[in-house]
Order: C-alpha cells, then sequence, then structure tokens
C-alpha cells in the first residue's frame, strides 16, 4: 500500500481529529489507521476502545467506545468474529466472559492497572474471613480469578446503585480505596475497603485543584471517583468517564478541567469545539501500551488472544452479570 494512497483514504478521517493531531504527526498513523480498517473487513472484526485511548484509535480505528460499564455490555452483544480491545487487560477479560464463543484479542499483553494489580483471589477469602456472611463488591479494575471470588461487580458508573441493591447494612468493596470511600460517602451502607489504588488518579491533590480555581477563574472541575476524597470533595462533579464526557455534552461548560488520565479531554474536545479544556491531567502507562502499530499487528497475526481458565469462568462471569442486573 502506497502511503500517498493510504494518506488520501484517510483524510476525511484526519479532518475529525486535526483539532488535537497536528499535520504533521498524521503521516505517521495513517497507513496503520488504513491497514486496521482494511484487517477488520477481513478478520470480520470490532475494535472496543476505552475512553482513554488515543484520539487516532479512539476517533479512527474504533467501533464502540465507551467506559467499563458501556464496553462490558456493548461486548455481550457484538456479532464479529472477532473483538479486539483496546484498553487494559480487565477490561478484555470482561468482554471474553460475557461473551466467550468471540475470539478476543488486546493488542499487548502486558496492558494492565494498579487496581487489579493490588488484590489476589487469596486476598479476598482472607477478608470473607474476617468479615464472616459480609458480602463482597468488586469493582470491575480486576482479574477474572477475583471477580470469581466476589458476589457481584460494579463499575465506577454504577458503585453506589450495587452496594445498595444488596439490601444489607455493610458490605465489602474491592480494590480500590478511593472508589470505597467516595461511594461511603453517599450512602447510608457501611464500606470495608480494601487500599488498593489507581497510580494515575491518586496522584491529584486538593491543592492542585485549588490552583486550578485561582487560575482559572470559573472552571468547572470533573473528577473520577478514583481520585482520592479529598479530591472529590473540591471538584463540581463526580463520575465514571462516560458520565464526564456526558456531563461536558450537557451543560457545555465554557472550560472544564477533568482530573484524568490525559487523552479524555482530547476525546472529549473533539466532540464539543465549544468548550475549552484545561489540560491538567496524569497518563496511564497501562492504556498508553496500546498503539495503533500493536492493534494492526494483533489483526495481522491474531494475538494475543485472551482466555479465561474455564474453573473461573463461570463464578466470574456470574458476579458481572449481577451486576449488569442492577438498572
Ligand atoms: P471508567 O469505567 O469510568 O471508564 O473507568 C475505568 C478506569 O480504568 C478509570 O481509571
Ligand atoms: Fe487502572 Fe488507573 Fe490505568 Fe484506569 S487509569 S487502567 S484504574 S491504572
Amino acid at each position: 500500500m502506497s502511503m500517498a494512497a493510504a494518506l488520501e483514504r484517510t483524510a476525511p478521517l484526519y479532518q475529525r481529529v486535526k483539532s488535537v493531531i497536528p499535520p504533521i504527526e498524521w503521516p505517521v498513523f495513517a497507513d496503520d489507521i488504513d491497514a486496521i480498517l482494511k484487517l477488520k473487513q477481513q478478520r470480520n472484526a470490532v475494535i472496543l476502545a476505552h475512553n482513554y485511548q488515543t484520539p487516532e484509535i479512539f476517533h479512527c480505528v474504533a467501533d464502540i467506545v465507551g467506559d467499563s460499564l458501556a464496553l462490558a455490555r456493548e461486548a455481550m452483544t457484538v456479532d464479529a468474529d472477532v473483538i479486539v480491545l483496546a484498553g487494559v487487560h480487565f477490561m478484555a477479560e470482561t468482554a471474553k466472559m460475557l461473551n466467550p464463543a468471540k475470539t478476543v484479542l488486546i493488542p499487548d499483553l502486558e496492558a494492565g492497572c494498579s487496581l487489579a494489580a493490588s488484590i489476589t483471589a487469596a486476598d479476598v477469602r482472607l477478608m470473607r474471613q474476617k468479615h464472616p456472611g459480609v458480602p463482597v463488591v468488586t469493582y470491575v479494575n480486576s482479574s477474572a480469578a477475583v471477580k470469581a471470588e466476589s458476589d457481584i461487580c460494579c463499575t465506577s458508573a454504577n458503585a453506589k446503585r450495587v452496594v445498595e441493591s444488596l439490601g444489607v447494612p455493610e458490605v465489602i468493596m474491592l480494590p480500590d480505596e478511593y472508589l470505597a470511600q467516595n461511594v461511603a460517602a453517599k450512602t447510608r451502607v457501611k464500606i470495608i475497603a480494601w487500599a488498593g489504588h489507581c497510580e494515575v488518579h491518586e496522584r491529584f491533590t486538593p491543592s492542585e485543584v485549588r490552583a486550578l480555581r485561582e487560575d482559572y477563574p470559573g472552571v468547572i472541575i470533573l473528577a473520577h471517583p478514583e481520585c482520592p476524597p479529598d479530591v472529590v470533595a473540591e471538584a463540581d462533579f463526580t463520575g465514571s468517564t462516560s458520565d464526564m464526557s456526558n456531563y461536558v455534552g450537557r451543560e457545555k461548560p465554557a472550560r472544564v478541567v477533568l482530573l484524568t488520565e490525559c487523552s479524555m479531554a482530547d476525546n472529549v474536545s473533539i466532540n464539543h469545539p465549544s468548550v475549552t479544556f484545561v489540560k491538567l491531567c496524569n497518563l496511564c502507562p497501562h492504556m498508553k501500551r496500546i498503539t495503533l502499530p500493536k492493534i494492526r499487528r494483533s489483526l495481522e497475526t491474531m494475538t494475543h488472544e485472551v482466555t479465561i481458565p474455564s474453573d473461573l469462568a463461570f463464578a466470574a462471569r456470574r458476579s458481572v452479570e449481577r451486576m449488569l442486573a442492577v438498572v
């Protein structure tokens, strides 16, 4: 394939992302995008991309985009033979759990998550021993083995609803301590937390937020609930990545900052050119392992296939399905 032809075919896509990708960078992406679009057809594949993927992935090759909850729901209904998960490993595992007949590929097997790495199945069993009879609510940012030991999963979009759906006075909530504390602040249910943290969101501080308000009077501050509670307390709104994106679309603030991963602001700004984004953000090194060349290679070689050990699949899926049944 010649570069000139790839540039011509991808020109309409460049129009979409030109506000965040300088023209000098586009030739680096055009050939891979052109090849990926063809490979998707050849392999009968769809690409599910998380909101933290870079704009050339999110806006140019993805078929379905969203937060963890949306990606899980969409994964269930995918009709194509192959799902490429442009996101981190637990997201690919969830897609495989919910649609086991499909081939699920992740372009880089090392795309992990500090929360998922913070807890093992044995830790969950110990928590149950320490708190007998207390149900375990597990954030989807966790391994299949940990989900299999849990009663129900939750995401940042539905955590409070899931906790309250159980109708009990007390729950164990794993593994994100800050998400647990942020939910605890909004519910009467007592929450026993685990000391896992997101390495991206734990770095935001209340003094940073206060400095933003001084530097940009009137700025609206949106925070992900993986941020520490004292940061959430300083924000105007807290919600999942899609909740933040929807807030911008609904409220159209003149100036906004998203206290979350860096690609979010780029992706959302493309859809809302009238909004000014103050780009204070932290990069997720795991999400950034996924690149166009790796997606291309993944489709060329059909790697890396994500599988779930058969002894875990049923119980892990049950925890995710219970969550999806909560409206
Ligand atoms: P969301 O479910 O809000 O997209 O969050 C996923 C995640 O990993 C945030 O760090
Ligand atoms: Fe995990 Fe945090 Fe990266 Fe999300 S941003 S994938 S929670 S390390």
